[in-house]
């Protein structure tokens, strides 16, 4: 049992020791940061490929560009006794661009009340008739079909009904390709407990449809809180799904989930791993929760300032280095390194997803 996790090496060891986090420290909640092009996903793949390869840490991966759907493929550098091991995990990748491997689907009938009106854009006090049409619906949602549920509104004689119906058709979201209708959902795939559940959310058309996959997720995650399943909840690009600045219906409610959840979750398994450009796009209340800091380069002094006010674990002697990175160099610091230290990335065995686009030259 391995409870170091080897990342790379320490930048300020002559001798090139290697770097660790520990695993067992997995256990509260970690935020991932540095500028656009600092390293952040590649270094995440790096340790979400050690935890996959040395602990039964369940990782469920909220993947807004794509960047994780070969993360079941190995390079061919990578090691062969390593890429071995890490080949036989049960990887699920679930995909939202058309065409591609297994799709991505979420049961509409299964989100909570709450989640169904925000994506419906009803509002319990504003449009009380429509809100109150669906709670009364609730008691016979066992008997509604999960496929065309729009027929099956409209058969009803009442006209609050049929105005719900309206609204499934009218904002396209009875044609969103999220929706099982009684296929396979991702929450069935999560609940197999295999070692890592990459939810590809970047092929969907439009944001809201991306955005509700996110939260039938972790809805999911949250209404099962009391089963204790420790798992690993990672969100690469965090701004999306938790900004301090929600304007949608579906966007207040992914706020407030992860807020609730970095605030409650630890108790329950429920560890987040929070990755962006910048402290200030991710809520204070969900920043404020983690125990771990992984720093990649910062140029920008205002979000140096922010990280050292919200991580104050986190030496300035050392964050200052953070605008002299070279691609791949992260500060650690918190629960998950026995000391704060600045390390050079490892190589990754599995394949990115989506790489930078190059410049063409002549
Ligand atoms: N340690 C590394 N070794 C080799 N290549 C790397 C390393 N880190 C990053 N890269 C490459 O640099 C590019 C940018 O890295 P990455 O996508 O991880 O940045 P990022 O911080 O996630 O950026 P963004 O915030 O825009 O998503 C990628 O093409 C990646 O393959
Ligand atoms: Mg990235």
């Amino acid at each position: 049992m391995a409870d170091d996790l080897t990342i790379g090496t320490l930048l300020d060891s002559e001798s090139a020791a290697s770097a660790r986090i520990l695993a067992s420290k997995l256990n509260r909640h970690t935020f991932w940061c540095g500028q656009s092009g600092s390293g952040k996903t590649y270094a995440l793949g790096v340790a979400l490929e050690q935890i996959l390869l040395h602990t039964r840490l369940p990782l469920v991966i909220l993947d807004p560009n794509s960047d994780f759907v070969r993360l079941p493929d190995m390079r061919e550098d990578a090691p062969a006794a390593a890429a071995a091991e890490l080949a036989s995990r049960d990887i699920r990748v679930r995909r939202s661009t058309a065409g591609e491997g297994e799709p991505l689907r979420a049961r509409f009938l299964s989100l909570p009340l709450r989640s169904r009106a925000a994506i419906l854009q009803i509002d319990p006090l504003l449009d009380a008739d429509d809100y109150n049409t669906m709670l009364r619906m609730e008691t016979d949602i066992h008997l509604l079909p999960d496929h065309d549920l729009v027929a099956f509104i409209r058969s009803h004689p009442d006209r609050v009904r049929h105005k719900l119906a309206m609204r499934l058709e009218n904002l396209g979201v009875a044609q969103w390709k999220l929706w099982a209708w009684g296929q396979r959902s991702v929450t069935d795939d999560i609940d197999d407990m295999p070692d890592a559940t990459v939810v590809d959310l970047g092929g969907f058309a439009t944001p809201p449809e991306s955005r509700a996959a996110a939260l039938a997720v972790l809805d999911h995650l949250w209404e099962n809180r009391e089963q204790r399943i420790g798992r690993l909840i990672v969100i690469d690009e965090a701004h999306n799904l938790c900004t301090p600045d929600p304007v949608t219906p579906v966007e207040k409610l992914l706020t407030e989930r992860i807020v609730q959840i970095a605030a409650e979750g630890r108790k329950y398994g429920l560890w987040l791993l929070l990755s962006t450009q910048r402290p200030s796009k991710v809520h204070q209340n969900a920043l404020s929760q983690c125990d771990n800091l992984a720093l990649m380069r910062m140029s920008s002094p205002r979000d140096l300032a922010e990280i050292a006010e919200v991580f104050g674990y986190a030496p300035e002697s050392l964050l200052e280095r953070s605008p002299g990175f070279a691609q791949g160099q992260a500060l650690f610091a918190g629960g998950f390194v026995d000391q704060p230290s600045l390390v050079q990335m490892g190589a990754r065995l599995t394949r990115e997803g989506g790489t930078d686009v190059k410049v063409p030259l002549r």
